[in-house]
C-alpha cells in the first residue's frame, strides 16, 4: 500500500462542472419495451430515472468547459488532459485527442480505461502528473453506455445511463487534498463483466453484486489507512453509484451512516467513469464537502478494478 510521501507536490480542486445524457428515460419508460417495472427497479437498484444520449466528447466538452470557466484559468495554461471513459467515440485516436482540440488545449491528452473506477484512477495519475512539476491538469469522467447496451435485456438496461464530470485540479504551495489512495484490478473476474469490441455489455449481476461490496470495503480500508483516518473521521462518502443496496451494503461495512453519503443513483443510473464526479459535483447529491473536512472517493468496476482517494476538502 503506497504512501504519499510527505514532501511531495499537492493538489486541489478548483474547478468542477458536470453534463449529462440529453434524454431523460424513467422506468416506466422501459417497462413499456420490456418485461420489468418501476417498482422492481426501484426496490432493486435505487434508480428513478436516467439520462441518455450524447457522444462522450461531447459530454465531457461540456463538463470539461464548465470546469475551466469555474477554475476562471486560460485553457492554453492546462498541462495534461486525463480523460476517464470505457466508451470512446472511435478506437483511434483517443477522445481525449477531441476533448483536447474543442477545449482550446495545447497539452498532452490520454484516454484511462479502468471503468466505472475510472475517474479515481484519473484523479490519482493527475496527482503524479503534478508531483512531477505539471501546474494544472483538467481530469474528466465521461461514459455513455447507452451505445454498448442491449436495450432488449433487463439485466442491464435498467442500470446503464450517460454522463460526465470534470475537475480542474492545481499545484498548491502546501501538501494539498490528497491523503491516502488506493489503485486495485483482478482481470481473473473478466468474464463476469464485459462487453467485444462492438458488442454490447454482458453481465453476471449477481456476481458482480458480491465482488463490489468487498472490494469496495477493501480498497476504502487501504486509502483511510494510509490516510492515517479513520471511518468515523469521514464528512463525506462518494461510492460509485451503481445500486443502492451495493451502496449502503458497503457504507454499513465500513461503519459510515447513509447521512454522510451522497446518492444521486435514483437519477443518474449507472454512468461508470461519470459516477463518482456526478455525485460530488453535480446538482442531485445531497451532501456537499465543506473546507477541511475529509472526502472519501470509492468506486469499482469491470476488470474488476477498484479505486479509492481520501482527500482534505479545500486544503493548502
Ligand atoms: N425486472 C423485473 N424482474 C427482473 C429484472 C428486471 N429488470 N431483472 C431480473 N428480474 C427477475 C429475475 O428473473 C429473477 O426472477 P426469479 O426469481 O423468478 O428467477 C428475480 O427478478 C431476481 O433476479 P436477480 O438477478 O436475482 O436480481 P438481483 O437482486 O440480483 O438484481 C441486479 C439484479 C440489479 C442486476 C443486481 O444483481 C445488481 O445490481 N448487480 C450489480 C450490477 C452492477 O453494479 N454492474 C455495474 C458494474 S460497474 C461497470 O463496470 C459498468
Amino acid at each position: 500500500m503506497p504512501t504519499i510521501p510527505s514532501n511531495v507536490r499537492g493538489a486541489r480542486f478548483t474547478g468542477w462542472g458536470v453534463a449529462l445524457g440529453e434524454k431523460i428515460v424513467t422506468n416506466d419508460d422501459l417497462a413499456l419495451t420490456m418485461e420489468t417495472s418501476d417498482e422492481w427497479i426501484r426496490e432493486r437498484t435505487g434508480i428513478h430515472r436516467r439520462h441518455i444520449g450524447g457522444s462522450t466528447a461531447a459530454m465531457s466538452i461540456e463538463s470539461g468547459s464548465a470546469a475551466l470557466a469555474m477554475a476562471g484559468i486560460d485553457p492554453a495554461s492546462i498541462d495534461a488532459l486525463v480523460l476517464a471513459t470505457t466508451t470512446p467515440d472511435r478506437a483511434v485516436p483517443a477522445t481525449s485527442a477531441t476533448v483536447q482540440n474543442a477545449l482550446g488545449l495545447r497539452c498532452g491528452a490520454f484516454d484511462v480505461n479502468a471503468a466505472c473506477s475510472g475517474f479515481v484512477y484519473g484523479l490519482i495519475n493527475a496527482h503524479g502528473l503534478i508531483a512531477l512539476g505539471a501546474e494544472r491538469v483538467l481530469v474528466i469522467g465521461t461514459d455513455s453506455l447507452s451505445r454498448v447496451t442491449d436495450w432488449t435485456d433487463r439485466n442491464t438496461a435498467i442500470l446503464f445511463a450517460d454522463g460526465s464530470g470534470a475537475a480542474v485540479l492545481e499545484s498548491t504551495s502546501g501538501h494539498g487534498q490528497l491523503l491516502g489512495w488506493d489503485l486495485d484490478a483482478d482481470g481473473s473476474a473478466e468474464e463476469i463483466l464485459f462487453a467485444e469490441i462492438g458488442g454490447f455489455i454482458r453481465m453476471d449481476g449477481k456476481e458482480v453484486f458480491r465482488r463490489a461490496v468487498r472490494i469496495m470495503v477493501d480498497s476504502a480500508q487501504k486509502s483511510m489507512k494510509a490516510a492515517g483516518i479513520t471511518a468515523d473521521q469521514l464528512s463525506v462518502v462518494v461510492p460509485h453509484q451503481a445500486n443502492i443496496r451495493i451502496i449502503t451494503s458497503a457504507c454499513d461495512k465500513l461503519g459510515v451512516p447513509m447521512e454522510k453519503v451522497s446518492v444521486v443513483v435514483h437519477e443518474t443510473g449507472n454512468t461508470s467513469s461519470a459516477s463518482i464526479p456526478l455525485a460530488l459535483f453535480g446538482d442531485f447529491g445531497q451532501v456537499r464537502p465543506k473546507e477541511g473536512d475529509l472526502v472519501l472517493l470509492v468506486g469499482f468496476g469491470a476488470g474488476m478494478t477498484a479505486a479509492s482517494a481520501v482527500l482534505q476538502w479545500g486544503a493548502q
